[in-house]
């Protein structure tokens, strides 16, 4: 293996999922789909739902303290938080700010979030690699929460039946010992982006009782086809190029974390880059997309499975609204 040492590691992860299963079943009671249509194209069985009381911030607080906890820190030890979100409870502050007040980090710490959809976990790695790459800091809270079941179309089949609720964090600190990240490649493509957004309640589009009535400020997906192409080809070439940049042969890889939106996606990525299906990680029939929780919510249970120990290379993937794209191989 040649590329060059890695800066920065993931010292702990940690995860909260909320405790309401909603299955198959009960969705068959909400819209005009099936238990079997679901599983054969998606492959998710159920999916864990947040009650009202229970926001991003709360699920992030959750999963940012469990990691803090695991690493052995302090939230005083933390410099920087990011937190990647499609579903924060405000548009203004950030939920990186509040999730700072409520795990009472000191004011010494600087937080802020990210828009990246799904691919917001690795998009924010990479911003905390680069922190600590230029001395800023020594210890980043990376916290990725989402309650998708507040932004979803009820009584929209398409996109009703792939997602759910939870969050995941990760500590990341000074490599040591040759951890950490070992290459990453991250891209975007906003001429896509029409393929999958809330198209009003920004600024350009506030909301009105006309876009309330329509649902329009909820989350909309133009081509579930087209997404799916894209993902495969986008995950597929970005895990190509990294694991050329870290010098990486497939046989390498111990473990792959792709981003859970489909197992058929999940199937075709890890066939396009040559890795077979025994070394990928797969929560999604348990979970449903979780957006950009979903790679550390995946990453907390295989190492509590025992599918990642100190030393295992494992490579993630993921895609999003964007459309977003990336990949990252990191030593754990
Ligand atoms: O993080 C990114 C989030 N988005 C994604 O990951 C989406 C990626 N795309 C996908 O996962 C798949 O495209 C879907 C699961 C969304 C759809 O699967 P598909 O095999 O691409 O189906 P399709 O959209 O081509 O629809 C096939 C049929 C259509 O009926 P007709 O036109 O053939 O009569 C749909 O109306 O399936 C119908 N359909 C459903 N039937 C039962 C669409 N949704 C449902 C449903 N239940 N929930």
């Amino acid at each position: 293996m040649n590329g060059r040492p890695p800066i920065a590691r993931v010292s702990a992860t940690a995860r909260f999922l909320p405790d309401q299963v909603m299955t198959n079943a009960d969705l068959e009671r909400l819209v005009d789909t099936s238990d079997s249509w679901i599983r054969e194209r998606t492959g998710i069985r159920e999916r864990r739902i947040a009650p009202d009381d229970i926001t991003a911030v709360d699920m992030g607080e959750r999963a940012a303290l469990g990691a803090l906890a695991k690493a052995g820190l302090e939230p005083s030890d933390v410099d920087m938080i990011v937190v990647s979100t499609a579903t924060p409870d405000r548009l203004l502050p950030s939920t990186a700010c509040e999730i700072q007040s409520r795990i009472g980090a000191s004011r010494s710490c600087l937080a802020f979030d990210i828009s990246a959809a799904c691919t917001g976990f690795l998009y924010a790695l990479s911003i905390a690699e680069g922190y600590l790459a230029a001395g800023r800091g020594e210890t980043i809270l990376v916290v990725s929460t989402e309650k998708m079941s507040s932004i979803i179309d009820w009584d929209d089949r398409a996109t009703c039946i792939l997602f759910g609720d939870g969050a995941g964090a990760a500590v990341v600190q000074p490599s040591r010992n040759g951890e950490g990240i070992l290459a990453s490649f991250h891209r975007s493509d906003g001429d896509l982006a029409p393929l999958l957004q809330r198209p009003v309640g920004g600024a350009a589009k506030p909301l009105t009782e006309e876009s309330l009535r329509n649902r329009e400020h909820m989350l909309l997906m133009k081509s579930g086809r087209e997404v799916f192409r894209s993902a495969v080809r986008s995950m597929a070439h970005a895990g190509n190029m990294v694991m050329e940049e870290a010098g990486l042969d497939v046989d390498r890889i111990d473990l792959m974390v792709p981003h859970q939106a489909n197992s058929r996606i999940i199937e075709s990525t890890a066939r396009y880059a040559g890795i077979p299906m025994d070394k990928v990680f797969v929560n999604l029939h348990r979970y449903g997309n979780i957006s950009s929780a979903t790679i550390p919510v995946c990453l907390d249970e295989a190492e509590e499975e025992g599918r990642l120990v100190p030393g295992s290379v494992v490579l993630m993937t993921a895609f999003g609204a964007g459309l977003t794209w990336g990949a990252m191989a990191l030593r754990w």
